[in-house]
């Protein structure tokens, strides 16, 4: 490593007049700055000067609109280089950071007494990770860490109202993490509920019949009204028929948070139950950043997503991302912990991998507004790097319909709004809306839908969506960002869900059944297209907006209540409520072929 003055030295043909090291604070620019402490939270004490913990410091990634444009062109039906998706390597070439940028950061740690060698780089250098002392980071940062405590319960974080950096690194630094962000483990949000009262089976051979023959379910109404099985979904989206070709290639991977467990055990229960042929196969669990597999207690989302995306796409492989987050802060001991960032850990591990699945679906978000801009930026723009890697990237839309409890605005003016959620709101992923019902199919009143406040409307939606809003007139003005991105893309059902845990068939709703529902049936369509030698879909939202519309079952009823108001009606084409609507296997397979 260079000294200090050398690299400064060498800076000098940069537009930099400050020195780096500026200890004054009037040469800080703010990043991000919360008007209030994020709800949920309490400020609990200053957090100890000489804490350490491990800084994450994203750098400007110098070709990133090439990287958008590429992902635009690979996943346009279209276009030339459609299905022509970029190798880690080529992905890496466009998010490497300029050779300047890389320069200005070393000098601000050396600056700041920071040995850069004992940092770590990501493969293309994007991302510094480097432990630092909250003095330090205090320095940096021109701000103040605190210890703020969730709720009642004892998980204690190390977070910041705001964080500011030198004015000469502003467009060269994107994030600084952990920072403003305060969605952990226990805040993040499974889409998941439990309907206690309502009716559960252990058995589906009065439906079984509907495996017989395709689209039967559009004309008869049955047991599929209540209680919903694989043997429901197979028929309705018409999967049944197909016989995956590809098993070699193709995976689908399911990613899990939350402590959240998929348990072996109660898969083989519910295949006995519900989908016999299947008995015997089970899925690969990987454990990312420290996640656990304790098969003692079986989670309700992780097994609702994996028996429900293997009792589709069997015998797809399937894998489970078990993803961790601890050891956490704890405020009496002094022991240093990772940084606790759930969506970096699981992106950073999952796009470090040369070989990775066709197919992902999450069933986890937030309210938007509690996420930090930068931070959701970075996020999102890993999802686009999935994409342009040859991976479909499925996210439930949300259960609260267009928002959740009173809607009031965290920017300090308590203005009521509807609350879009991420990362259902990132345009580089394909958001699932829910339904409910057979004969017809309609909106379920909890489908998450609405728009984003933080990234603009994608082309590729511009003209679905402008129907929709010549449709609406002035309805609900006011409380929407008519020009942000806007969701969801597609739905499936999303209610009544039999699903096996802990030996029980307990019944499950929310779009955290349709995310997964959704995805096994691409999963299908990615095992047809690779088995007719043919790239996986990759980023699907390009296609399904276009040649891949007809594909759909157009759900035209039914509406997403919240913040007190009605919400959004589904209606003929694309609605934010149910997207497009929900896929039908044969039609979409000879949209692709
Ligand atoms: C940043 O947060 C501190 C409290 O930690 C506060 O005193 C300061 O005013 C905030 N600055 C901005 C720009 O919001
Ligand atoms: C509306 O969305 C755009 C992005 O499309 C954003 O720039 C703007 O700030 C948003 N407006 C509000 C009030 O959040």
């Amino acid at each position: 490593m260079f000294p200090v003055s050398a690299l400064l030295l060498g800076l000098a043909h940069l537009t930099t007049s400050k020195p780096l090291s500026s200890k004054c604070r009037d040469d800080f620019e703010v990043k991000h700055a919360w008007a209030e402490i994020p709800r949920g939270w309490t400020l609990h004490a200053p957090a100890p000067a000489d804490y350490m913990f491990d800084m994450r410091i994203g750098l400007r990634q110098n070709r990133f609109d090439e990287l958008v444009s590429a992902l635009y062109e690979v996943s346009d039906p279209a276009h030339s280089r459609y299905g022509q998706h970029l190798s880690m390597e080529q992905v890496h070439e466009l998010v490497a950071p300029h050779r300047d940028t890389v320069d200005l950061v070393e000098a601000w740690l050396a600056a700041h007494d920071l040995d850069s060698d004992s940092a770590q780089r990501s493969p293309a250098g994007e991302w510094i990770t480097i432990r630092v002392s909250v003095a330090q980071a205090e320095m940096m940062l021109g701000n103040e860490y605190n210890i703020f405590r969730h709720g009642e319960s004892e998980e204690y974080v190390i977070r910041a109202m705001n964080y500011s950096l030198p004015a000469s690194l502003f467009g060269h630094v994107d994030l600084v993490a952990p920072t403003t962000y305060f969605g952990t483990m226990k805040s993040m949000r499974a889409t998941s509920h439990i309907n206690l009262n309502a009716p559960t089976i252990n058995s589906d051979v009065n439906v079984a019949s509907l495996l017989a023959s395709a689209s039967s379910l559009a004309t008869v109404s049955s047991g599929c009204s209540s209680t919903i099985t694989p043997t429901c979904l197979r028929a309705l989206y018409n999967t049944a028929s197909y016989v995956p070709q590809a098993t070699d290639r193709n995976t689908l991977g399911v990613v899990g948070y939350l402590n959240e467990f998929a348990n072996r055990v109660d898969l083989q229960t519910f295949f006995s139950r519900f989908r016999s042929d299947a008995v015997g196969s089970t899925f690969t669990t990987v454990l990312v950043n420290g996640g656990g597999d304790d098969q003692s207690t079986p989670g309700v989302e992780a097994n609702l997503d994996i028996q429900y995306t293997e009792g589709i796409s069997f015998p797809t492989p399937n894998i489970y991302y078990s993803t961790g987050g601890s050891p956490r802060f704890t405020p009496d001991g002094n022991t240093p912990t990772n940084t606790n960032e759930p969506y970096l850990d699981w992106l950073n591990f999952i796009l470090a991998s040369g070989k990775i699945p066709q197919t992902f679906t999450t069933s986890y978000g937030d309210d938007e507004q509690t996420v930090p801009e930068d931070y959701a930026l970075q996020v999102c723009g890993l999802f686009a790097r999935l994409g342009a890697r040859g991976s479909s990237v499925m996210f439930s839309s949300g259960d609260n319909g267009v928002g959740g409890g009173n809607c009031l605005s965290n920017d300090g003016t308590k203005t009521k709004k509807f609350l879009p959620n991420f990362p259902a709101s990132c345009p580089f992923v394909t958001t699932v809306g829910g339904t409910i019902g057979v004969s017809p199919e309609v909106a379920v009143s909890f489908s998450g839908g609405g728009f984003s406040n933080y990234f603009t409307q994608p082309t590729y939606q511009s003209a679905a969506v402008s129907t929709f809003l010549n449709s609406l007139g002035s309805k609900n003005s006011g409380l929407f960002n008519k020009t942000g991105r806007a969701y969801p893309d597609v739905a499936a059902q999303g209610e009544n869900f039999q699903v096996v845990i802990g030996g029980s068939t307990t019944s499950v709703g929310g779009t955290s059944a349709s995310s997964p529902t959704f995805a096994a049936v691409i999963s299908l369509l990615n095992d047809f297209r690779l088995s007719q030698g043919k790239s996986p879909l990759g980023f699907l939202n390009p296609l399904i907006y276009s040649t891949g519309a007809a594909g759909f079952n157009d759900i035209t009823s039914g509406s997403n209540p919240g913040c007190g108001t009605n919400g959004f009606t589904a209606r003929a084409g694309w609605d934010p409520v149910t997207g497009l609507g929900t896929p039908d296997f044969l039609r979409l397979q000879a949209l692709i072929g």
